[in-house]
Order: C-alpha cells, then structure tokens, then sequence
C-alpha cells in the first residue's frame, strides 16, 4: 500500500479510536507528521500525564511506552514497536543494578529515563537528559550519588557540577559511533558550521561541542541561533524537525565511525513503521502491561522528577 493510502488510514483510525500518537523526534518523518505530539523523552512523560484520549500510542521505544503507562495507568497504551528496545537500557540489568546498588551503601540512586521499570522501581530519583543536570545540581553537595545507566551523560555532569557520582557502565551503541575525525573534516569544510552535541556522546565529541543538550534542546538551540548552519552529533531523526522549523538554516547530520552513511540511525526507533503505527490502532495491540507492583514502585522516582522539574522551573 502507498504511504499516503496508509496515512488516511492511520488518521482514520486515529480518530475512530480516540486515540492520542505520541511519537520521538528520532521516528521517521511520516510518524512525526501523523503524531499529535512529538517530543524529547521529558516532554513525553509531560504529556502523558495530561492526554485526555482514552487510547495513547507511543512511537518511541520500549521504556517510553513503559513510562507512558506508568503515568497513565488508566489508558490504553499501544506500542506499535514492542520490539523496540534500547542499548542503553539493555545495559543495565534490574539484578546486577540492584548489586551495584548494595555496593554503595548511603548513596541516592539517581537513574536516567533510559531504563526498564525494574530499574526504575531500585531508582530514588529519575531524570532526563533535559533535567539530568539541574536535578542533581538541586541536590545537597555533599550528597553521594549512583548514577546510571549512561557513563558518558554521568562523566558529563559530573566535569559541569564537579559532583563525583558513582557511574554506571553503560552507553548508547548510537550515540558511541560518532567519529570525531569525521566531523573535525566536516568543520573544516564548513567552518561556520557550529556542533549540536547530545550529552549521551562521549567526551572528545562533547568537547568540540557548541552546544550540548537533550534532543528538545538542541533544537531550541537551532531555532534562537544566528547561525545558519550546524552539524548535528545525535539521531538522524531530529533532522526532520530542524530542517521543518528552521527555514534557511542547513542541518548536516554527523557521521558514524564504522560506516560510509552520512547520518547515524537507531535501528530501535525505526522499527516504528506507518504499516505497525496502522496495524497497532487497527488491531489494539500491542498494548503495554505492567506488574502492578513494579509499575508503582518505578512509578515513584518518575513523579519525583516531574515535581522538582516543575520547582526548578525547567
Ligand atoms: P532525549 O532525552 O533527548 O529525548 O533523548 C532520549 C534518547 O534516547 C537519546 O538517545
Ligand atoms: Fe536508546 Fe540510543 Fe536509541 Fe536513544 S538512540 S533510544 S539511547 S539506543
């Protein structure tokens, strides 16, 4: 079937459901365009507490529909790509964090978003690469913290606030590809180019960094800026919104080490198609179901992040 044939389709059902699509700005463009909201990892959660549809489909990966149902415990929530996992979250295991946590007597469990509710459920306080630093800036100096999954966000926060958290080892197999000789020879071709970083990369790519934030962030950053060109150091996806929001401005993905494409994909958010967004509203499934004691606990840690967000303004 032809894409546009599938898209009436899509928003037929849509509407005949009563169905809210919430979709990651990494998803392709056609899911973006369909979705009523598209956002970064936080704002998603945002919106989950507030969708007044009784079905919600999240395009995204796994852990983003978990957290939708956890928020939206009432709703119906369909994840077209249950497949869909995450590296980073993969990286963390609920029994071995829950052992690394033992390890660490007296310390706050501060996790990123980017985990399993079984994680989340071990967490004190979850945060986002759009609240992470602010959040742990808000906490007591002396506080000791265990942060994980993400080593190369943790390292990040850790060199801004001069914290010494305790990092768990993890990383995105995406964000870990970037090449930085690649996009030094971008930079030389494109000298004007400024680098829009996302803080998952590792350090010598957040080095040559002119701005670092989450994928919200950068886009703001592209927005307001004068410049007009901008290499860009994380999913591909985000392009579509850039180039859309931003007219006359030049957006040049980033290029992975290992490969001769241009632009680095994740294969995760990928696997959200137009045929499996269709099938998912056709069919209602699959629908996201949780343990109702893992939901509640890992459900906690999540509100936290929501009301000091919320008190710290961002
Ligand atoms: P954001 O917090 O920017 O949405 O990032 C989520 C993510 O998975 C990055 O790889
Ligand atoms: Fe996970 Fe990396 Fe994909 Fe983000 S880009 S969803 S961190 S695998």
């Amino acid at each position: 079937m032809q894409n546009q044939a599938l898209i009436e389709e899509i928003k037929r059902l849509k509407a005949e459901r009563r169905a809210c699509v919430l979709a990651h700005y990494y998803t392709i463009a056609e899911i973006q365009d369909l979705a009523d909201h598209v956002g970064d990892s936080l704002a998603l959660a945002r919106l989950a507490t507030k969708v007044e549809e009784p079905v919600v489909v999240m395009c995204g990966v796994h852990f983003m529909a978990e957290t939708v149902k956890m928020l939206a415990p009432g709703k119906t929530v369909l994840e077209p790509a249950p497949d869909a996992g995450c590296s980073l979250a993969d990286s963390c295991g609920a029994e071995e964090f829950r052992r690394f946590i033992e390890a660490h007597p007296g310390h706050t469990v501060v996790s990123y978003v980017n985990t399993s509710a079984a994680v989340k459920a071990l967490t004190d306080i979850v945060v986002t690469s759009g609240n992470a630093r602010e959040i742990i800036e808000s906490l007591p100096a002396d506080e000791k913290i265990i942060f994980g999954p993400d080593r190369n966000l943790g390292s990040y926060i850790n060199k801004i606030s001069g914290r010494e958290m305790v990092l768990w080892d993890g990383a995105c197999h995406v964000h870990e590809q970037f090449s930085l000789e690649k996009i030094l020879e971008l930079k030389e071709r494109y000298p004007d180019a400024l680098v829009l970083v996302h803080p998952e990369c590792p350090a010598p790519i957040r080095l040559i960094a002119d701005c670092i934030g989450s994928t919200a962030a950068l886009l703001a950053f592209a927005r307001r800026s004068d410049a007009r060109r901008f290499i860009i150091a994380t999913e591909s996806g985000i392009l579509h919104k850039m180039r859309r929001e931003c007219e006359g401005k030049e957006f040049i993905p980033a290029p992975p080490a290992d490969s001769t494409c241009a632009c680095n994909d994740c294969n995760f958010m990928k696997l959200n198609t137009l045929t499996r967004l269709r099938d998912a509203l056709r069919d209602m499934k699959p629908a996201v179901e949780l343990d109702g004691a893992t939901a509640g606990a890992a459900r906690k840690p999540i509100d936290r992040m929501l009301d000091l967000s919320a008190r710290l303004g961002l």
